[in-house]
C-alpha cells in the first residue's frame, strides 16, 4: 500500500482544508447552538462537487477513487464531525446502495442527483427493537400490485427530515429471518411516509437524527433495490464500505484533539514552563500521537483495498473500531491537558468529547465491530 497521496489526492485534500478552515469552522459557533441543519454549506460542497466524489463520471459524480474520498470526510471531520457524518452517510450507504445494487434505470433516476448535492441520501435501517441485532427488524413490506405496502418505524436515521431519498430496509418473508428482507428507494414524498421525532443528541449539533414512519407507505415496487430478500446482505455489503467513512470521520476528530492538546501543552505556563515540558504530559502526547498513526494506517489501509476493488469487511471494522476508540480516548486526553478550560464550551476540545462517543456506537458499536472481525478469523 502506498500511503504517499497522488498529487490529485494532495488537491482533493488541500481543497477540502481550506473549505473547511474558511467556511465550514466559523459556522460552528451557530450549528452548536441552535442544532440547525448546515443547508447553506451542504450546497457549498455541492458547487465544490463533493458530494459525489467516488461516483463514476458517467452518474454525474467526480469519478475519483475511493482513498480520495476517504480523504474528504477525514480533512471535514477535523474540524466538523458533523459535516462528516452527513456527508459520509450520504455516499457511503445513501447513494452507493444503487450504484452497488440498483439496475440501470435506478442508477439514472436517483445518482445523478444525489451525486450533484441536488438529492441528499439517508440509510434506514434500525429499529427501536433492532439495533445491533440488524436482521430482527419488524417493518414489513408487502406487495399489491405494482406497489409494496411499508408498516413500520426506524429510530435514529442520519439525514432524515433533510434527506430526499432513503434506503430503507423492510421485511418481505418474516419467516425467512435475515433472508426475508429487502431493500428499497423512498422517496421522500412516498404517501405514507413521514418524518417523526427529532432526537436531541449529546453530539454533532447540526446533524439531523430522526424517527422514520411508515404508515400504509405505498412504494412503486420498480424500486425495489436487488431482488426480494437480498436486503441484508446489501445492508450488510454497504456498511463494510460505510464504516471506512466512520473511521475517516474518527480520525478527523483524534487529529483534531491532538493537535489542539500539543498547541495548548506549548503554550501554558505553569511553574514557570511550559505544561508540555512535564514528562506527564509530553507521554501523553506521545501516546495520542502513536494510536492517531495506528488509526490513519488502518483507515488508509481499508481505503486502499476498496480503491481496489479488493475485499475490505474486516479490515473496515478494524479500522472503525480502532479509530473510534482513539478518537474518544484522544478528546478525553485533550480535555485533561486543558484541565478546568477544557471542560468549557469556550474551547474546542468539550465538543471534540461529545462528538467523538457516538463514533463507537453507529454504523456498528465496538463490540459488533469485534464480532465481524473475529467472524472473519474464526469463519
Ligand atoms: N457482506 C455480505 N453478506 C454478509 C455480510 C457482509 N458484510 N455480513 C453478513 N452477511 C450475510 C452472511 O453471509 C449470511 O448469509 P449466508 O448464510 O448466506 O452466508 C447472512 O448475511 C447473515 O449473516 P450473519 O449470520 O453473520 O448475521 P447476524 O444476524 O449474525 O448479524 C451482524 C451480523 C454483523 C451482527 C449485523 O447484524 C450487524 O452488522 N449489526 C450492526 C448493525 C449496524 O451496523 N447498524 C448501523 C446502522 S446505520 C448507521 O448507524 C448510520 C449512521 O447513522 C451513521
Amino acid at each position: 500500500m502506498n500511503l504517499v497521496f497522488t498529487e490529485e489526492q494532495k488537491m482533493m485534500q488541500k481543497m477540502v482544508r481550506d473549505f473547511a478552515q474558511k467556511e465550514i469552522a466559523p459556522a460552528i459557533e451557530h450549528m452548536e447552538e441552535t442544532e440547525e441543519f448546515p443547508r447553506h454549506l451542504i450546497t457549498k460542497m455541492a458547487e465544490l462537487g463533493l458530494m459525489g466524489i467516488p461516483i463514476p463520471e458517467e452518474y454525474g459524480g467526480a469519478g475519483m477513487d475511493f482513498t480520495s474520498y476517504i480523504i474528504a470526510i477525514n480533512e471535514l471531520s477535523k474540524v466538523s464531525a458533523t459535516i462528516g457524518v452527513i456527508l459520509s452517510v450520504h455516499t457511503s450507504v445513501g447513494t452507493n446502495p444503487i450504484l452497488y445494487f440498483g439496475n440501470e434505470e435506478q442508477k439514472r433516476k436517483y445518482i445523478p442527483k444525489l451525486a450533484s448535492g441536488e438529492y441528499l441520501g439517508a440509510f434506514g435501517l434500525t429499529e427501536p427493537s433492532s439495533g445491533s441485532d440488524a436482521a430482527s427488524l419488524k417493518t414489513r413490506a408487502v406487495k399489491k400490485g405494482d406497489h409494496y405496502i411499508l408498516n413500520g418505524s426506524k429510530i435514529f436515521i442520519t439525514n432524515a427530515g433533510e434527506a430526499d431519498v432513503y434506503i430503507v430496509f423492510a421485511s418481505t418473508a418474516p419467516d425467512k429471518g435475515s433472508y426475508g428482507i429487502s431493500a428499497f428507494i423512498v422517496d421522500k414524498d412516498t404517501p405514507g411516509f413521514s418524518v417523526g421525532k427529532k432526537e436531541k443528541k449529546m453530539g454533532l449539533n447540526g446533524s439531523n437524527t430522526c424517527e422514520i414512519v411508515f404508515e400504509d407507505a405505498r412504494v412503486p415496487a420498480e424500486n425495489l433495490l436487488g431482488k426480494e430478500g437480498e436486503g441484508f446482505k446489501i445492508a450488510m455489503g454497504n456498511l463494510d464500505v460505510g464504516r471506512i467513512g466512520i473511521a475517516a470521520q474518527s480520525l478527523g476528530i483524534a487529529e483534531a484533539a491532538l493537535e489542539f492538546a500539543t498547541n495548548y501543552a506549548k503554550e501554558r505556563k505553569q511553574f514557570g514552563k511550559p505544561i508540555g515540558a512535564n514528562q506527564g504530559l509530553g507521554f501523553k502526547l506521545a501516546d495520542m500521537a502513536t494510536e492517531v498513526e495506528a488509526a490513519k494506517l488502518l483507515t488508509y489501509r481499508a481505503a486502499d483495498l476498496k480503491t481496489n476493488n479488493l475485499s475490505c469487511g474486516k479490515e473496515a471494522s478494524m479500522a472503525k473500531l480502532f479509530a473510534s476508540e482513539t478518537a474518544m480516548k484522544s478528546a478525553i486526553e485533550a480535555v485533561q491537558v486543558y484541565g478546568g478550560y477544557g471542560y468549557t464550551k469556550e474551547y474546542p476540545v468539550e465538543r471534540l468529547f461529545r462528538d467523538a462517543k457516538v463514533c463507537q456506537i453507529y454504523e456498528g458499536t465496538s463490540e459488533i465491530q469485534r464480532m465481524v472481525v473475529s467472524k472473519h478469523l474464526l469463519g
